[in-house]
């Protein structure tokens, strides 16, 4: 009977081991499957950043857009298909979500350095982590182990991002639908430190709006017109938009942040304290951005024996 309890114990203790090594996300997780994984995505960013710093933005916001989807996935990275309905199509995603040609260079050099081992959602978790250090921004480990989704989701990324008009309050609930609180969506935010945006998303705001500087209204009127125009981009960041940097806030604490969202960050809220921490601290901003970032990668990700190792980050297999 002891005996018997013992092995039972044995087995519970086991079991359990095995299942949170398949539900946990691990840093070393591909160091025997695939030890060059993170030199080639470092060295294929970099490449890419060195064509067009932008794309380091870009891929930042790409994994972000993954994230807040059904999680980190890769879910966003799925080309719609006369029978199958991606994300790519969604209003925060359509003519405006890029770099799905960096990811793909990244995925051929990696398959054929470890066929069929590595996700796409990890590689997009390593190459915007990449992106931001290449810019001049923090780096941090990276956990690994997610899989690929086999589906994607239109509506969820029709309702799960914030848009540019968003109220404070709506952008503090809608991170914190994804477990993440008020203070870590001010430091993502941050993220706006690079990149860039078109004028349809702004020209409210420069037009319209009281809490800007009168000053960079008018910078930004001259190439983003009451009417047309609509696709011409402006930095996020007005001072270093290539320079992943604490710019960002000391441009909303001048009331010159671009969108009506960013600016809500510093209008009298709940965040203005951050903002100004952030502003005067680039050190703090840097190691709250990084912990953040991990936290955002790992929203839901898929472990163990669910979903797939895509081949081709654009299809399912
Ligand atoms: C807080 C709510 C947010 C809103 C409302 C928002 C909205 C937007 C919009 C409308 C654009 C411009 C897209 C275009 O014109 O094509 C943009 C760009 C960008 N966003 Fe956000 N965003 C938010 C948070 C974030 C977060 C959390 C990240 C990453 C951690 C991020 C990263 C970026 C980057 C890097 C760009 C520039 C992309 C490029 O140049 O290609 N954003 N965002």
């Amino acid at each position: 009977m002891a005996t018997l309890s013992y092995k039972s114990l044995t087995f519970l203790v086991l079991s359990l081991l095995v299942c949170s090594a398949h539900g946990q996300l691990s840093t070393s997780f591909y160091q025997k499957k695939c030890p060059n994984l993170q030199t080639i995505v470092r060295s294929v960013v970099s490449q890419a950043i060195a064509k067009e710093a932008r794309m380091g933005a870009s891929i930042l916001r790409l994994f972000f857009h993954d994230c807040f989807v059904n999680g980190c996935d890769g879910g966003i990275l799925l080309d719609d298909t006369p029978t199958f309905t991606g994300e790519k199509n969604a209003g925060p995603n359509a003519n405006s979500a890029r770099g799905f040609e960096v990811i793909d260079a990244i995925k051929t050099q990696v398959e054929a350095s470890c066929n069929a081992t590595v996700s796409c959602a990890d590689i997009l978790t390593l190459a915007a982590r990449d992106g931001v250090n290449l810019l001049g921004g923090p780096t941090w480990n990276v956990p690994l182990g997610r899989r690929d989704a086999l589906t994607a989701s239109l509506t969820g990324a029709n309702s799960n991002l914030p848009g540019p008009g968003s109220s404070l309050s709506a952008l503090i609930s809608m991170f914190s639908a994804q477990g993440l609180t008020a203070r870590e969506m001010t430091a993502l935010s941050g993220a706006h430190t690079i990149g860039q945006a078109s004028c349809q998303f702004f020209r409210n705001r420069i037009f319209n709006e009281k809490n800007i500087n009168a000053s960079f209204a008018s910078l930004r009127q001259q190439t983003c017109p009451q009417s047309g125009g609509d696709n011409n981009l402006a930095p996020l960041d007005v001072q270093s938009p290539n320079a992943f940097d604490n710019a960002y806030y000391v441009d909303l604490v001048n009331k010159q942040g671009l969108f009506h969202s960013d600016q809500e960050l510093f209008n009298g809220g709940s965040q203005d304290k951050v903002v100004t921490q952030y502003s005067t601290n680039a050190a703090l901003f840097a190691s709250d951005f990084a912990k953040a970032m991990v936290k955002l990668s790992k929203i839901s990700p898929l472990t163990g024996k669910n979903g797939e190792i895509r081949l081709n980050c654009r299809k399912i297999n």
